[in-house]
Formats: C-alpha cells, sequence, structure tokens
C-alpha cells in the first residue's frame, strides 16, 4: 500500500519549499513522491527519494528523481543539505491492517523508526545541513529528545496543526 498524502505531508510540504532551492536533497520514505516533487519544484539541485518499499518506484518515472529503496540509509550513500522524513510515527494498533500499518506504524511504542532514523541521520548530513520531519503528539518523545541531545541536534518546531485525536508539527533539527 502506498500512502496517500495527507495533512501530514502537505505540512512537511510546505516547509520543504521554503528550503530546498539549490539544495542536495534526500527524502526518505517517498510513498507518492510528494515531498521529493516538492523539492525539485521549489529549485532544488538534486533530488534523491528513497523508500523501504520498492513499489512507490512507479510515481518516479519521468519526473528526474532518482529512486533507491532503502531500509533508512542502509543503500544510502553520500551527504545531503536537505534530509526530509515523514515517517511512520504512530503507536501499534491492532485494529489497522498489516499494509497500511507499515507507512503509519513506528513500532510498538511509536518512535522505533524515528529513533533508528535520528542515530544513522548524522553520517549523511552536510555540516550545515538541516533536517526536515513530521512528528505527532502520539509519538513518545522522551528517547527522541535524549538522543537528540547526546548528539548534539538542536529543534525547532516550524509548523503545528492540531486535529480532534493528535497535533503534528514540522521540526527542523540542525547541529
Ligand atoms: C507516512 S508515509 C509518508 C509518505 C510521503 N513521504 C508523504 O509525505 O506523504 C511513510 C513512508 O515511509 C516508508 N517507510 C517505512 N519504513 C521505512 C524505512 N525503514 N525506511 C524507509 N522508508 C520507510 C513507507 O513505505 C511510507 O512510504
Amino acid at each position: 500500500m502506498i500512502y496517500q498524502p495527507r495533512e501530514d505531508s502537505f505540512l512537511l510540504a510546505r516547509q520543504v519549499e521554503k528550503y530546498a532551492k539549490n539544495k542536495k536533497v534526500l527524502d526518505i520514505g517517498t510513498g507518492t513522491s510528494i515531498q521529493a516533487e516538492t523539492a525539485l519544484k521549489a529549485g532544488a539541485k538534486e533530488v534523491i527519494a528513497s523508500d523501504i518499499d520498492i513499489n512507490v518506484i512507479k510515481h518516479l518515472k519521468n519526473k528526474g528523481i532518482k529512486f533507491i529503496q532503502s531500509d533508512l540509509f542502509s543503500n544510502i550513500i553520500g551527504n545531503f543539505d536537505l534530509i526530509i522524513f515523514n515517517p511512520p510515527y504512530l503507536p501499534k494498533d491492532k485494529s489497522e491492517d498489516l499494509e497500511s500499518r507499515k507507512t503509519t506504524t513506528g513500532g510498538k511504542k511509536g518512535d522505533e523508526i524515528l529513533l533508528r532514523f535520528l542515530e544513522q541521520v548524522s553520517s549523511h548530513l552536510e555540516r550545515d545541513g538541516v533536517v526536515l520531519l513530521i512528528i505527532s503528539s502520539l509519538t513518545p518523545k522522551e528517547k527522541i529528545f535524549s538522543l537528540l541531545k547526546k548528539l548534539s541536534f538542536k529543534y525547532n518546531v516550524l509548523n503545528s496543526k492540531s486535529f480532534f485525536f493528535e497535533t503534528l508539527e514540522v521540526w527542523e533539527i540542525k547541529k
């Protein structure tokens, strides 16, 4: 199942538009490639899109976006000025079907994929590079905050939107 753009996608894309110009961009978990395409339209100098799901590749044909199938950074080579990730960030919900869960569920508690991402991102980020990501009020933050501190990352909330069941935030993360 390919995740169709929703509120989180649109909220993030609005920031990608502002950050992508002249940047070498990596869009992790690209899905329909909404963030990668937004970066390209905003004047990024190079855009690479990746996803763990090979099925997303069909969206990228003829769009000038290179696709790499990768579990987070496992197949990614090189450094980037801007790394974008709208991750699966929700705690596991047994009532959700398995295919859908692959795009929404960040692990048992919801923070597991994000924590793995943060552990790996430094080695692919230029010195003055920026990470843009989505995080939900339903994602546990304690381990994320302590990992950011350990890695000497600062974070800044750029934008947020509240719904009846959760609040979504776009974070800028940099050294
Ligand atoms: C919430 S969707 C976001 C899709 C799109 N970027 C957007 O903004 O609409 C999360 C995406 O991350 C991908 N994904 C899940 N686990 C991943 C992993 N370990 N490595 C790379 N991509 C992953 C899913 O296949 C899915 O396409």
